[in-house]
């Protein structure tokens, strides 16, 4: 028997109520903050990535899906959502509008990582990015809207980190005082810290193997290395998010897993997990656009698990309403009453009740434990007295009362019991 592919889930009906809660939640601070939805295509050039995301990174080297179409042109599953992101702005020459252009995407993702708790081949993101404003007052509306959406949808105890990791001006210069930190230490570097070291260094400050993690707690930092106008923006940056009273801690060891990101990068984590566990993050990424072949153009964003985010949404046992919930079901005894109950289901779901007509050929009894399996809260029950009356026996499931009602006034009257 075939079963989904390692590291992807179905997503059943029983869990949409997650997804809807999360979708209608972050599609609402998107639009409070201006941001207008993007799509872009499943799969993109292959050479999108490999630029964009960076040749040394882990997506590129050892995650991505790539296969070569019957065309033979290389294509790619699309790893994350900001370099398509930064593709669409100038395939559509939104460089001409007024700036900054102020995107959100819901969107699949597909990396080749090992499966584990919160970690997929195909996850989605809920991704915003801000191109075309490098000011750092657009920096802390971003941060500012992450930790709005975690909020705004009841998830607490988490943990807001930021950190600076300076640009082309001041960036190589750090990197040479790191590797010279780590170089005497080489010897006690995992293995793949020992490959990163001159690959990428900046990689050796969020290893999670425990002698990485002890070495990394002495290295240089970034901050205390940034060019006078890093450092500006980054003052800058933590005086806005401290005047708009968001949370944040400053993470030195925070550096990001891919190539684009300049100055900015940040991560929310719940209080729970350790290592893999960040609900979402993002960054500045001043020099992609123009790495993607465009002009100059800043841009900053981030992008939120949706896996991970309804892992917390559980584990925190946030209240989710089911507004996809059956209301009623029509149940019937006999040919007569069965076209009834057929037009009574039809102008209840026009009247928007979600109601089921209860199965045939099965007794009364039987009807009743289906609809209480379903957790049903009203069943309409209509027999040959009913036809004869005109009306229906409307029956509460779970106070176990009942009363009939004639069949005009029925949809008026359990509108007023579901909304009250
Ligand atoms: P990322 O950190 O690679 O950044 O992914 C963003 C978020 O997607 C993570 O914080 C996590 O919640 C979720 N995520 C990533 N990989 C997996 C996985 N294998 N399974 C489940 N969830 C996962 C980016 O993708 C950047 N494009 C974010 C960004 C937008 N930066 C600027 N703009």
């Amino acid at each position: 028997m075939y079963r989904a592919p390692r590291g992807t889930a179905d997503i059943l009906p029983e869990e949409q109520r997650y997804w809807h809660y999360l979708e209608a939640g972050a599609r609402a601070v998107a639009q409070r903050y201006g941001y207008g939805r993007l799509e872009t295509p499943v799969f993109e050039n292959t050479g999108l990535f490999v630029r964009g995301v960076g040749q040394g990174t882990d997506i590129v080297e050892k995650e991505m899906y790539s296969f070569d179409d019957r065309g033979g042109d290389s294509l790619t599953l699309r790893p994350e959502g900001t370099a398509p992101a930064c593709r669409a702005y100038l395939e559509h020459g939104m460089r001409n509008l007024p700036q900054p252009v102020r995107l959100y995407y819901f969107s699949p993702a597909f990396r080749y990582e090992r499966p584990q708790a919160g970690r997929f081949r195909q996850h989605h993101q809920f991704g915003v990015e801000a191109l075309g404003d490098g000011d750092p007052s657009v920096d802390a509306e971003v941060v500012e809207m992450a930790w709005q959406l975690m909020n705004g949808l009841g998830l607490t105890d988490l943990t807001l980190l930021v950190n600076s990791i300076g640009d082309p001006q001041c960036r190589p210069a750090y990197l040479e005082h790191l590797k010279d930190y780590y170089k005497p230490l080489a010897e006690r570097l995992c293995q793949d810290c020992k490959e990163r070291l001159e690959r990428s260094p900046l990689r050796l400050l969020d290893c999670k193997q425990p002698t990485c993690i002890i070495m990394a707690q002495e290295a240089p930092q970034t901050v205390d290395h940034l060019c006078p106008e890093c450092r500006d923006h980054w003052k800058k940056l933590l005086g806005y998010l401290q005047k708009l009273d968001v949370p944040f801690r400053v993470e030195p060891r925070l550096v990001r897993g891919l190539d684009y990101y300049t100055r900015t990068v940040f991560e929310i984590h719940p209080a729970e997990e350790g290592g893999q566990s960040a609900l979402c993050a993002g960054g500045r990424y001043d020099g992609l656009i123009q790495e993607l072949d465009g002009p100059p153009t800043p841009g900053i964003g981030f992008a939120a698990g949706m896996e991970r985010m309804v892992l917390n949404l559980k584990r925190q046992e946030v209240p989710v309403p089911d507004e996809y919930f059956v209301k009623a079901i029509v149940a019937y005894l006999g040919d007569d009453a069965k076209e009834t109950a057929i037009s009574l289901a039809s102008q209840l779901r026009s009247k928007g009740i979600a109601t089921i007509l209860a199965p045939a050929g099965r007794s009364l009894k039987a009807q009743m434990r289906y609809a209480n399996s379903l957790g049903i809260p009203y069943a309409l029950i209509l027999g040959d007295d009913e036809i004869k009356n005109g009306s229906v026996v409307l029956r509460d499931m779970t106070q176990g009362e009942q009363r009939e009602i004639q069949l005009q006034s029925i949809a008026e009257e359990l509108d007023n019991l579901i909304t009250s």
